[in-house]
């Protein structure tokens, strides 16, 4: 049997028949959240560049390739007064998003089954514009459109996400797709092709010698995705298209459509900082502006893959005085001191520890700034009062003084607090805190929280990261309408215990108790802790 193309349409033999099957409706893809194309992180980096961008309040975003909407779904829970759009070719995706929709209850989300080639002038402007996982892994005249609309339909001060696979990592992993094709070459039905693709490969990566280079670099690979689920390894490695670029050839690309790079979040500017200081001269020889350093970091990196966010053309970025604008920002984080208490003022290097690793300093406002910011957490701040506090502690102006000159050593460690942004250990944002900082009497999660939850789904948060949690918090969280306070949580955890459904083992000892008054007197103490739970992982609104 052979398969068949035409653009983006795939043809499979069926009982001497051809019926034209798009593969995503043969396979769906797994829709859910990505934290990095949420409209707050684009405003934050825009706001970080000097622009003006829409507040996420009242905005509006389209999505290309949104699949069943799963991203901009939750968006449109929180932020109730912007208007979301999805536009997909896959009719099972958007039926299956629109069921969502519909069991929900939205209206300010709109998912639309289309060619993002059937795009023309009538369908608006739009302040933030998402393309994730669509730009390198369709055609060519596709591709070119997404640049366009992205170009075409973006409001004055409005920015573009695109994420596609680039070169040079993905040369490595295109010699693992080609092994994959080549498996699957005489197979048509998906489930075939993924079968004899990874068997393929698997024969390949346990015959090589890992001694050589070649075996490392291909067994290394193997290994980094043979756990991936099977929606994703189809598309990722056995679509038609996939046609990775070099982020050069992206901006070029961009250029052409009057787009201009403002920013990449899939990179992390501590990787220049981290080079020695004879690499950076070298760097510094080699590229003379930003996008020559961004494609030389590539290189350095092996990177296979870019969140790149654009901007018009005509746009004046200032990437000289950051200190500034992150002064208009808003600042959270969960790095907390390994030793304790600091004293601000000593010359002692403390080190801190974030849920993305660790950051040792001796700065005074830079060790006051990140205490603050762990015994106000989860809380979001303005970053200027958290400045402004750090007054008396570090016996220092932190904040602008007469004329609204920043001080020059708060200027420096502004520049910092952006590196530890785009690292993870701290995070800016345009806005207050967008969920509850302590629990209410009556909490309460996203409606699509609560069916997730109920569904056995992955939960994501307010701040669209997922939540791991446990069965027991699963069942919880399902309770949390806003109108379900302790006692009602409790007296329906003891229902279920007296009628046999639950039971608590104790993970030290290992014990299970079955009877509901050895239940019911760790109930509450167990309820208080899952509460707080949420509340750090901003779960609830
Ligand atoms: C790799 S998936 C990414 C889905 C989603 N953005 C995500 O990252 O989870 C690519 C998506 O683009 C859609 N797509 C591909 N070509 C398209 C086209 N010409 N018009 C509209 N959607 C398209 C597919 O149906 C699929 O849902």
């Amino acid at each position: 049997m052979r398969i068949y193309y035409i653009p983006h349409i795939t043809l499979i033999p069926n009982d001497d028949q051809y019926l034209m099957t798009n593969p995503y409706d043969e396979i769906p893809y797994l829709s859910h959240a990505f934290s990095d194309s949420h409209p707050d992180r684009l405003a934050t980096m825009a706001t970080i560049f000097g622009m003006r961008p829409a507040n996420i309040q009242h905005c509006s975003v389209l999505e290309l390739g949104c699949a069943s909407g799963g991203n901009i779904m939750p968006m449109a829970e929180q932020l109730p007064h912007s208007t979301f759009t999805g536009i997909d070719y896959s009719q099972v995706q958007i039926d299956q998003g629109q069921d969502r929709i519909d069991e929900l209850g939205l209206t300010n989300i709109t998912l639309t089954n289309m060619d993002i080639m059937d795009l023309d002038d009538n369908f608006g402007m739009f302040d933030y514009i998402i393309a994730h996982g669509v730009y390198s892994w369709v055609p060519k005249n596709i591709k070119e459109k997404v640049m366009e609309v992205c170009a075409r339909h973006l409001n004055p001060q409005g920015v573009a996400y695109v994420s596609y696979n680039v070169y040079p990592g993905w040369h490595l992993f295109g010699i693992v797709r080609d092994i994959m094709l080549y498996g699957a070459k005489d197979h048509t039905l998906p489930a075939d092709r993924l079968e004899h693709a990874r068997k393929a490969l698997e024969l390949v990566t346990e015959s090589v010698s890992t001694d050589t280079p070649y075996g490392k670099l291909l067994f290394d690979k193997w290994n980094s995705i043979k756990s991936e689920q099977d929606y994703y390894l189809f598309h990722e490695f056995l679509e038609e298209d996939n046609n990775p670029v070099y982020f050069h050839e992206f901006v070029a690309h961009a250029s052409q459509q009057n787009l201009q790079f403002l920013c990449d979040l899939g990179t992390s500017v501590t990787e220049l900082s981290e080079l020695t200081s004879n690499q950076q001269d070298l760097l510094h020889a080699s590229a003379s502006n930003t996008i020559e350093i961004e494609q030389h970091m590539d290189f350095i990196n092996n990177r296979t893959l870019r969140k790149t966010l654009l901007c018009h053309q005509e746009i004046q970025l200032d990437r000289e005085n950051l200190a500034n604008q992150i002064m208009n920002l808003h600042v959270r984080s969960q790095a907390k001191p390994e030793s304790t208490p600091v004293n601000v003022n000593s010359a002692e290097t403390i080190t801190f520890k974030s849920p993305v690793g660790r950051i040792s300093t001796n700065n005074p406002l830079i060790k006051s700034i990140l205490v603050q910011l762990v015994e106000g957490s989860p809380a979001t701040h303005p970053v200027a009062e958290i400045l402004k506090y750090s007054e008396p502690a570090t016996h220092q102006d932190c904040t602008p003084t007469s004329g609204k000159v920043i001080p020059d050593e708060t200027r420096e460690v502004l520049q910092f607090l952006y590196e530890f942004d785009s690292s993870g250990h701290i995070e800016f944002s345009t806005q207050p805190s967008l969920y509850a900082t302590r629990a209410p009497d009556k909490p309460e999660v996203t409606r699509l929280n609560r069916l997730q939850a109920r569904k056995g789904e992955p939960v994501f948060n307010l701040r669209h990261r997922r939540i791991p949690l446990t069965e027991f918090q699963a069942f919880i969280l399902q309770l949390l309408d806003g109108k379900t306070d302790h006692a009602m949580i409790h007296a329906v955890l003891l229902k279920h215990a007296r009628n046999g459904y639950l039971t608590l083992k104790n993970d030290k000892t290992g014990i299970i108790t079955t009877d509901p008054d050895g239940i019911d007197s760790n109930l509450s103490a167990m309820i208080t802790n899952t509460l707080d739970y949420f509340t750090n992982m901003a779960l609830l609104r």
